[in-house]
C-alpha cells in the first residue's frame, strides 16, 4: 500500500515518524518471505496517540512489526502499511535486580547485557531471534524458562483506549506461547526482575543452551523457529519426523532435515509455498495421529 495523502505525509515529521516507501517485508522477516508496503518507523512513543488518530482519519489499515522472527507475510503488494518502533540507545538500564528495556531492543543482546551485569534467568532465550516486545507478546520460552515469569511491569500503548498504560506482571496471563494482551496492544518498554547470579555461572548456562540449540535446530537458515505449537503432552517435531516428512518440499519451502518443526525458505519460497507445506503437514498429522496442529508462526494474509 502506498501512502499518498499529502496532509497525512506532511504531519509525520512533527511526530518524529520516518516514512519508508515500498519497504520489503521479505528483507525484514527471518523467513525472508513477504511482499512490500510503506513502513512508518516511530521514534517517539508519545507520538502514538496522534499517529493512530491520523491513521483512523485517513482510513489506513496497518500491522505492527516487531523483529519479524515469528512471522509469515503474504506475497505481493500488501493492502496495509506497517508500523515499527525505532530502537533506542541505551536499550537496557539497570537498577539492582530490575532491568528496564525498550520493547524494540534485540532479545539476544539484552540477555547478554544482563548476564554481564550478573543478572540471569534468561539463559534459555539465547539464540531466540527477535525483539523483547515480540518475546513478551508470544511469551517466548525455551529450555524450561519463559520470559513472562520475570515481568515486573510493562508499558504499552493500548490502541483501543488510545493511551499509554502500565500493567503489572501479575495482571497479565503468560501461558505457553500465548498471553492475555489485547490484539491492539503495542509493547513499549518492560521492567524485568531477574535473579542475581555470577556472570561465569550464567555464561555456563548460555553455553549449554547454545550447544543444545546448535545440535537440534537449523540455525543460520531462513526459518520462523518452530512453525507449530506443541499440542498438550506431545511434540509436533517428533510427530512430523515419525511420519518421515523431513525434507518434504513445496516450491522452495521445505521441512528441515534437522528439526521437523522448522520449515525453511530454501531459496525463493513464496508465502503460498509455505502455506501449502503447512497445510500438507497438518493434514498428514491429523490423519495419522488425530491431532490438529496449531501454527505458532503468526500469519499476515493480504486479505
Ligand atoms: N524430535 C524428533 N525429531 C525432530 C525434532 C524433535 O524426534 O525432528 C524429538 C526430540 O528428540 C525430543 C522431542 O522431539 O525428544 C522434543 O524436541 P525438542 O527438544 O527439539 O523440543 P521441541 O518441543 O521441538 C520446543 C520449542 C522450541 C524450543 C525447544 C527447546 C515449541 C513449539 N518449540 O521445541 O521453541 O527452542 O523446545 O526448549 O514449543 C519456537 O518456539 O519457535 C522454538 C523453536
Amino acid at each position: 500500500m502506498k501512502l499518498t495523502d499529502p496532509q497525512f505525509l506532511a504531519a509525520l515529521p512533527d511526530l518524529d515518524v520516518a516514512h519508508i516507501p515500498g519497504a520489503s517485508l521479505a528483507a525484514r522477516t527471518s523467513l525472508g518471505i513477504g511482499g512490500s508496503t510503506d513502513l512508518l518507523v516511530i521514534r517517539r512513543h508519545d507520538s502514538l496517540p496522534a499517529l493512530f488518530t491520523l491513521l483512523q482519519q485517513a482510513g489506513v489499515a496497518f500491522r505492527f512489526l516487531g523483529g519479524g522472527s515469528n512471522l509469515l507475510v503474504d506475497d505481493g503488494d500488501l493492502p496495509w502499511i506497517v508500523l515499527q518502533l525505532a530502537r533506542h540507545d541505551p536499550e537496557v538500564t539497570l537498577e539492582g535486580n530490575i532491568a528496564t528495556m525498550d520493547a524494540a531492543a534485540d532479545l539476544g543482546r539484552t540477555v547478554t547485557f544482563c548476564a554481564k551485569h550478573d543478572l540471569g534467568g534468561m539463559e534459555g532465550l539465547i539464540g531466540v531471534p527477535g525483539t523483547v516486545g515480540g518475546a513478551l507478546r508470544m511469551n517466548a520460552g525455551a529450555y524450561g524458562m519463559q520470559i513472562g515469569s520475570y515481568v515486573r511491569e510493562i508499558q504499552l500503548y493500548r490502541a483501543a483506549e488510545r493511551r499509554i498504560i502500565f500493567l503489572r506482571g501479575s495482571d497479565i496471563n503468560f501461558e505457553y506461547r500465548h498471553t492475555s494482551f489485547a490484539l491492539g496492544d503495542i509493547m513499549l518498554a518492560v521492567k524485568l526482575e531477574l535473579p542475581s547470579k555470577p556472570y561465569r555461572e550464567i555464561l555456563q548456562g548460555i553455553r549449554i543452551c547454545n550447544e543444545k540449540r546448535r545440535s537440534s535446530q537449523p540455525l543460520n537458515q531462513k526459518s520462523a523457529g518452530c512453525i507449530f505449537k506443541n499440542p498438550p503432552g506431545a511434540s509436533a517435531g517428533r510427530m512430523i519426523d515419525e511420519l518421515g516428512l523431513k525434507g518434504l518440499q513445496v516450491g522452495d519451502a521445505c521441512v528441515s532435515s534437522r528439526h521437523a518443526n522448522f520449515f525453511l525458505n530454501a531459496g525463493h519460497a513464496t508465502a503460498d509455498d509455505m502455506l501449502r507445506l503447512i497445510a500438507q503437514v497438518r493434514d498428514r498429522v491429523r490423519a495419522a495421529f488425530g491431532v490438529e496442529l496449531e501454527t505458532e508462526v503468526i500469519l499476515w494474509p493480504a486479505h
